[in-house]
């Protein structure tokens, strides 16, 4: 009986997942976008979704989508329709998780048109686009919890628990740039998972799945929301 009962852990408990790029239109037919595939969305949602829950994934443009038939979908482009859409399901959601990687700018107008080819140099002037982590961290009630990805190149650990504090993240996993099959298109990842009570979780390098496994074991381990 104890074993069913970890394994169906997350039964009961609504999660927010977002995953995969978003795409900033410059015109009808261009955008600015990302790398990310959404391969470790997809393997936290099925995680989640094998132990229990009820799995909502606001999941951007060709990003990649988990085989389990049971986790909602929903599609979205742009950070804002992403934002819109997250907005809508966070209230009801226990935990959150901020998967995606959302374009820190967008054009500031979509032109109607196809633009065409002009002069020798041609520049697009970008606004920032909303946070949604950080929007919704400040919206986070005390029982709601939230996890973050970091990605950096320099000062990791500096820049990941800066960020842990500024979203109001219980958790964030970094992912390690400097290892050869981590990152965002590969089928494994490396990372370290901090936490807002200053302990720290190192991998190795494992298929995504695993650090998906390795995610949801340290949320067990948080002291309990009610
Ligand atoms: N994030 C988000 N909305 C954004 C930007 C980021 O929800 N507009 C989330 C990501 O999903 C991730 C976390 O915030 O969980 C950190 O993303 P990252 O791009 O590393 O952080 P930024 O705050 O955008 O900082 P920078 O890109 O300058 O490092
Ligand atoms: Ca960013």
């Amino acid at each position: 009986l104890s074993h069913f009962q970890s394994d169906k852990a997350f039964s009961g408990k609504k999660i927010l997942i977002t995953s995969g790029p978003t795409q900033e239109a410059i015109d009808p037919v261009r955008f600015i976008s990302n790398h990310s595939s959404g391969k470790m969305g997809a393997a936290i949602a099925e995680a989640f979704a094998s132990q229990g829950a009820e799995v909502h994934l606001v999941l951007g443009k060709g990003a990649k989508k988990p085989k389990d038939s049971s986790i909602h979908i929903h599609p979205v482009v742009s950070a804002q329709e992403m934002y819109d859409q997250a907005v809508q399901i966070h209230p009801s959601a226990d935990i959150a998780v901020f998967a995606a990687a959302v374009a820190d700018y967008a054009p500031k107008h979509i032109a109607d048109e196809k633009i065409k080819k002009g002069g020798d140099s041609m520049s697009i002037e970008l606004i920032k686009n909303v946070d949604i982590a950080l929007a919704l961290g400040k919206k986070k009630a005390p029982h709601q919890t939230h996890i973050g990805f970091a990605l950096e190149t320099e000062n990791e650990e500096f820049h990941a628990k800066e960020k842990l504090s500024k979203k109001n993240f219980d958790l964030i996993v970094l992912n390690s740039m400097r290892d050869a099959g981590a990152g965002f298109q590969t089928d494994t990842n490396k990372v370290r998972i901090f936490s807002e009570d200053g302990t720290e979780v190192n991998s190795d390098l494992l298929p995504k799945e695993k650090i998906a496994q390795l995610i949801l074991e340290k949320l067990k381990q948080l002291p309990v929301k009610i």
